[in-house]
């Protein structure tokens, strides 16, 4: 079956979101690889440490694990009204690996999930943009977890067979 990557963007709820998605794509016989960004323990991106930091192997494989998925999910928490660090930070260095930024991402299926403080909405909005951004095709639907809104196991169905189309 086919290979679903779920990025998890924090080690909390997020991760647990990540997990329960992964739980749930292997009840469908899918393979799934489950990133933790916070345990990849990357180096802040700036200008000066791209340089001091060209051909970092946990950049490269992380980079081989997203080029080898069929679709992708994104959990991240809301921070600030938008995304959080780890994420951005992230982004930052696989697109600068080479000439083509949008090298990862371009014609890649992409679910965006959220288990945040309040709403999650912003995040959802700040990930469609940057996703989109970067050539992806963002599902529509997104999930959303939070105080008021536990897991909809059919909304978890539905972004793991939109991302493997
Ligand atoms: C720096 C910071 C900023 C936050 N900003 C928001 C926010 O703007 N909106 C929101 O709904 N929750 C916000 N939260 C709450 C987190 O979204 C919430 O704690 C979430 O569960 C964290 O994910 P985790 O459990 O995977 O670590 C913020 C938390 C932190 C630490």
């Amino acid at each position: 079956m086919a290979k679903l990557l779920i990025i998890a963007s924090s080690t909390g709820k997020n991760l647990q979101l990540a997990m329960d998605i992964q739980a749930a794509a292997e009840v469908l016989g899918h393979e799934v690889d489950v990133m933790d960004l916070c345990a990849l323990d990357l180096p802040m991106y700036t200008p000066e440490s791209e340089k001091e930091h060209l051909g970092n192997e946990v950049i490269e494989s992380s980079m081989s694990r997203i080029l080898s998925c069929k679709g992708l999910i994104v959990c991240a928490p809301e921070y600030n009204g938008s995304i959080p660090p780890v994420l951005n930070n992230f982004i930052a260095w696989v697109s600068v690996q080479s000439s083509n930024f949008r090298l990862l991402f371009n014609k890649r299926n992409v679910g965006l999930a959220s288990a945040s403080g309040g709403g999650g909405h912003y995040v959802i909005i700040g990930m469609r943009m940057m996703f989109s951004y970067l050539g992806s095709n963002v599902l529509g639907r997104s999930i959303i977890v939070n105080k008021s809104k536990s897991l909809n196991p059919e909304a978890v169905d539905e972004m793991i067979d939109g991302v493997l189309r």
